[in-house]
């Protein structure tokens, strides 16, 4: 199988070429060598080396500067994927693009599940959730493409190329914060990306097609999320002080209870996705044997 990776060093890149160097054929590409905002550009690649597979990673994902900057965020994340599903769509490739269970709307009690949970645009918060979702409109709109769109949790993993909430909890540490506030009534689900890759290409070798959640088992709440980061990085000097979101100066909106189930993955006996606290417990103890990763 020969696979076309776009975005390719951003965090679920850098993790997916470690699976994929062992066992596939494969390209990947990132800005500026393939900029998806770049229709030429982009079919040129994509005809030039015909891949089986497109797993399109290229996108603006910080989610507070989408909020400042959303012609750009929706440049990359809804016209720069038209242009990877044209390419997609020329040569037969089976197109896979991550999305965000941010699509939910995050106003219902107990978790989402693909199967029986529709998007309702209107309800949708946030620049970079909204380019996501039109993001998938846009891909299943091409008829003639086979395409999966998976929707991930909140990842965390990654070493260095971790942005996320990790790593900021991890870097408050290192520059000698005493008191970290974390709200306590907002919920989400922390993700391991090493299990989300390994998960996304067992789908890929099962021709999964459609719409997939694909999130770590388990909710937190932010102040539950940054009480475990400190737990397993063994920081007994920091506290956690839980507030409520009203008190909270934030850039880009976000849902209140992001819970979700994989639904679909489930029913395929192919959900790899782990229990957050255990995937989390793992990655710290691995970066803690580097020397200071978050310095
Ligand atoms: N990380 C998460 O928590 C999370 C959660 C849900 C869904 N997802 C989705 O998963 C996918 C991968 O996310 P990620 O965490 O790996 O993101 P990431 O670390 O931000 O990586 C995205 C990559 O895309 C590149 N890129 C940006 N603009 C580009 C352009 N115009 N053309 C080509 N490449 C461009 C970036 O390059 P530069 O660094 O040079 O800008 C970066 O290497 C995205 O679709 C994201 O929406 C991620």
């Amino acid at each position: 199988m020969k696979i076309l990776v776009t975005g390719s060093n951003g965090m679920v890149g850098t993790e997916l070429k470690k699976h994929l160097d062992n066992a596939f054929f494969f390209k990947h590409f990132n800005y500026p060598d393939l900029d998806v905002t770049n229709r030429h550009r982009t079919q040129e690649i994509i005809e030039y080396h015909r891949p089986d597979v497109i797993i399109h990673l290229a996108a603006k994902t910080d989610v507070d500067w989408c909020e400042y900057n959303p012609e750009e965020c929706f440049a990359v994340n809804v016209e720069g994927t038209r242009n990877v599903c044209e390419g997609a769509q020329k040569v037969k490739a089976l197109l896979v693009v991550p999305s965000t269970f941010y699509v939910y709307p995050g106003d219902k009690e107990g978790p989402y599940d693909e199967r029986y949970d529709q998007v309702i645009p209107d309800k949708i918060i946030g620049t970079y959730s909204k380019s996501k979702w039109i993001g998938e409109v846009v891909v299943s709109e091409f008829k003639n493409m086979r395409h999966l769109i998976v929707r991930f949790g909140s990842l965390f993993g990654g070493g260095e190329k971790d942005k996320k909430f990790v790593s900021k909890v991890l870097r408050m540490v290192s520059s000698g914060v005493k008191e970290i506030r974390m709200i306590d009534n907002r919920f989400i689900q922390p993700s391991s990306v090493k299990d989300t890759a390994r998960n996304l290409l067992s789908l890929i070798e099962k021709e999964g097609e459609g719409v997939f959640n694909m999130v770590g088992h388990g909710t937190a709440s932010y102040y539950e999320y940054a009480k475990a980061v400190l737990e397993f990085a063994g920081v007994k000097d920091v506290k956690v002080i839980p507030i409520n979101s009203k008190d909270f100066k934030e850039t880009a909106p976000r849902a209140v209870n992001l819970s979700a189930v994989n639904g679909r993955l489930g029913e395929m006996g192919l959900d790899l996705m782990r229990d957050w606290r255990i995937a989390l417990k793992e990655y710290i103890e691995e970066i803690k044997s580097q020397t200071k990763p978050y310095a």
